[in-house]
């Protein structure tokens, strides 16, 4: 078939090959649309649409949709022709990049192994505990996400994404988050190879730790020798102010997991930090060197686009304006949406947010709601979720295991005129939520005949 006429059925191809109910999930919300090109904070569709980009991808881009740097840098590499992926030769890009990493992480993390996604990334921090420890069993926080591969699965408490996958790795166990007499009595188990944590946890509803719970969790796992293990797939790489969330609370993690920003976007990527002796347990001798690979680590273009993102984040000061652009951000939202009686709460670090709500009080909301909610609970966060993309031309999601967050997480580079824009318009889509029947009625219609109910 000509590339031309794959182009033009390129959609109905996705349909019949790689996803159907995702295709129709998007049609559902009426958020498939084409994009054609992306820029900074701003997607613009095949027709003609501008839309701010407030979610990134999940943390994906915090320097903003293809910046000319790291395109630049990915480019130079291209014409390089050099050996993007040989497995058999050192990548000195990869020796660069880790050096990097390791300067900006500080706390002792002296080794990196490189990967291509979070959860390759939470595998090898499974791998490397058990190794290290000779434990078997693995602690982590209630609501936590750590990916989806079945050694991630088995870090999750929420049966929504493991239903039907298992059986999953034996020995795990939850705590809740932020509670640290459980946390603590689980540990003196001995049991554990590590406590794995998000230190904010994204998906989990934006839920921001006190320092102590950090810093005792640290405390702790030294005293009973499990690893503490910090997921930052979602708030490294300058999400939440500074390079690592870890940083803000004074906390030093013996393994920390990094991917989604770290690549600009582009190129899929993975790396965890560790200490040097966490890093001997497995690469213990010449023969154990290759003992835990993975064919496009350390990927010239992975490395490349890495070491450039590294040097944007730096060169534009990406974290102090994600301290200051975050903390200007919640202040408007503060100001203009606290009054709404389903708002419950406006929190997070950086550019990580989360507006929070709440079920109505008042008759004339809670009966709608409670429709909303016995049809999915997911669903009133949609339908604002989809009025903020159809009505106002924003994009965001709620959390992945808190549908009462909406995740607010522009790039970093967002300016204060978008950052007003989008306050804009969650407060016109809550205005309409507290006070327009239709709000509520267009949208059961639509899950009525999609749901045929
Ligand atoms: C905190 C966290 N850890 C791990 C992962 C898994 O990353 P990936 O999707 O790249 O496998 C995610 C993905 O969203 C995440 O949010």
């Amino acid at each position: 078939m000509p590339v031309s006429t794959i182009a033009e059925n390129s959609l109905a191809l996705y349909g019949e090959h790689v996803n159907p109910q995702w295709v129709k999930l998007l049609d559902v919300l009426e958020m498939n649309v084409r994009y054609e090109r992306c820029s900074g904070v701003e997607l613009f569709t095949s027709d003609g649409a501008r839309i701010l980009d407030f979610l990134s991808g999940y943390c994906v881009h915090n320097t903003g949709h293809n910046h000319p740097k790291i395109l630049d840098a990915l480019k130079d590499e291209l014409d390089r022709s050099g050996p993007g992926m040989l497995q058999s030769h050192i990548p000195e890009r990869a020796g660069e990049l880790a050096f990097e990493l390791c300067r900006l992480a500080g706390g002792g993390l002296n080794k990196v192994f490189f990967c291509s996604s979070g959860s390759e990334g939470v595998e090898t921090a499974i791998k490397f505990s058990r190794a290290h420890t000779g434990r078997e069993g693995l602690l982590y926080a209630e609501g936590a996400f750590h990916g989806l591969t079945c050694g991630a699965l088995s870090l999750m408490d929420n049966t929504f994404w493991s239903e039907g996958f298992g059986p999953l790795l034996q020995g795990n166990e939850a705590v809740p988050f932020g509670d640290l007499d459980k946390l603590a009595a689980k540990l003196a188990t001995r049991k554990f190879a590590a406590f794995i944590i998000e230190p904010i946890q994204s998906e989990g509803g934006i839920k921001v730790p006190s320092a102590e719970y950090l810093q005792k969790a640290q405390q702790l796992c030294k005293k009973y020798g499990s690893l503490l293990v910090l997921d930052e797939v979602q708030t490294g790489m300058y999400r939440t102010g500074t390079f690592l969330a870890a940083h803000q609370f004074d906390v030093e993690a013996d393994i920390v997991i990094l991917a989604k920003a770290l690549s600009g976007g582009i190129v899929p990527v993975g790396a965890v930090l560790m200490k040097d002796a966490v890093y001997e347990s497995v690469y213990s001798s010449v023969k154990r060197a290759i003992v835990h690979t993975s064919t496009f680590s350390e990927n010239g273009l992975a490395m490349r686009a890495g070491l450039a993102t590294l040097e944007v984040l730096q060169k534009e000061n990406l974290g102090e304006r994600c301290t200051a652009s975050g903390e200007y951000l919640r202040a408007q939202l503060r100001q203009r949406l606290s009054s709404f009686e389903m708002v419950s709460d406006i929190r997070g670090a950086g550019l990580l947010c989360g507006i929070e709500f709440r079920p109505p009080k008042k008759l004339g909301l809670r009966i709608p709601f409670e429709t909303f909610h016995r049809i999915h609970p997911g669903m009133f966060g949609q339908v604002l979720v989809m009025r903020l993309f159809r009505d106002h031309n924003v994009l965001t999601q709620v959390c992945g295991n808190n549908f009462m967050v909406l995740k607010v997480a522009p790039p970093l580079v967002a300016t204060q005129a978008q950052i007003d824009e989008f306050v804009l318009a969650i407060e016109e889509v809550l205005e309409r939520a507290h006070t327009s029947p239709a709000f509520w009625s267009e949208p059961l219609g639509m899950a009525r005949r999609v749901l045929n109910l």
